[in-house]
């Protein structure tokens, strides 16, 4: 059985108080989210404010998590963010590959191998985003393009290294669009990298590995999604951001 995994993407948002008062309204009320359940959760706020919220999440079963960082544990590398660091200030996690990445500041998937592999030597969960764009879906390309970006991105780790991955699948069409997949199309997609991962590694890492859907996921679709076989979790972006609706979507996780 795969615990599902719920994380919430903060993006470029909040101010300084503002990120404490949401981890705060987390802390407070996330054991009930919870319940007797088997979950796991994430939150990854801006970098800055890693350090701040790190502070109010300690001893809470939300994971601290990043956004981005770079592949070297440091050096002269000005602005960038190290896998190091990242776990000096207790991140379980880091986003990596997410498609404003690849889009806005043009990260290739060779890029995103590399910070996947510096992010596990480092001792740090990775969550690596897939997912297509709506003219790549419309042209009837969705599995080319995901399964080019897993060939890219992750199929070159061990079968080890790809065990502790967490797959993100978000469909670029569906990030912040309030448009989100059909629980159907999500499910599809979600089969068809569990594929991947068996023809590229074994049965027990395809059945093992957690992929998770992010795009316009909230506290009303999140049920039907979370509901189907393949969909592990749920990244999610601006619900996340509202406490009461990030916590509904782990109380039905
Ligand atoms: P969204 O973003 O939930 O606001 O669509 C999801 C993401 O980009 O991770």
């Amino acid at each position: 059985m795969r615990t599902p995994i719920i994380v919430g993407n903060w993006k470029m948002n909040l101010n300084r108080a503002e990120a404490v008062a949401l981890a705060d309204a987390l802390v407070a009320a996330i054991r009930a989210a919870i319940g007797g359940k088997n979950v796991e959760v994430g939150a990854c706020p801006p970098s800055v404010y890693l350090d701040c919220v790190g502070h109010r999440l300690a001893g809470s079963p939300i994971g601290l998590g990043a956004q981005n960082m770079y592949h070297q544990p440091s050096g002269a590398f000005t602005g960038e963010t190290s896998p190091k660091m990242l776990r000096d200030l207790g991140c379980k996690y880091v986003i990596l590959g997410h498609s404003e990445r690849r889009q806005f500041f043009a990260e290739t998937d060779a890029e995103v191998f590399k910070k996947t592999r510096a992010a596990l030597v480092h001792g740090l969960v990775p969550i690596v985003c897939v997912g297509e764009s709506l003219a790549q879906r419309q042209a009837g390309k969705t599995h080319d393009v995901v399964a080019a970006q897993f060939q890219g991105s992750l199929s070159g780790l061990s079968a080890e290294e790809i065990a502790v991955c967490v797959i993100a699948y978000e469909p670029v069409w569906a990030i912040g669009t309030g448009v989100v997949a059909t629980p159907q199309q999500a499910q599809e997609v979600h089969l068809d990298l569990r594929k991947l991962l068996l023809s590229r590694y074994n049965s027990r890492v395809a059945s093992a590995v957690r992929i998770q859907y992010g795009g316009s996921v909230n506290a009303q679709n999140a049920a039907d999604l979370l509901q189907k076989p393949d969909v592990d979790g749920a990244l999610v972006g601006g619900a996340s951001l509202k406490a009461a609706d990030f916590l509904k979507i782990v109380s039905v996780a």
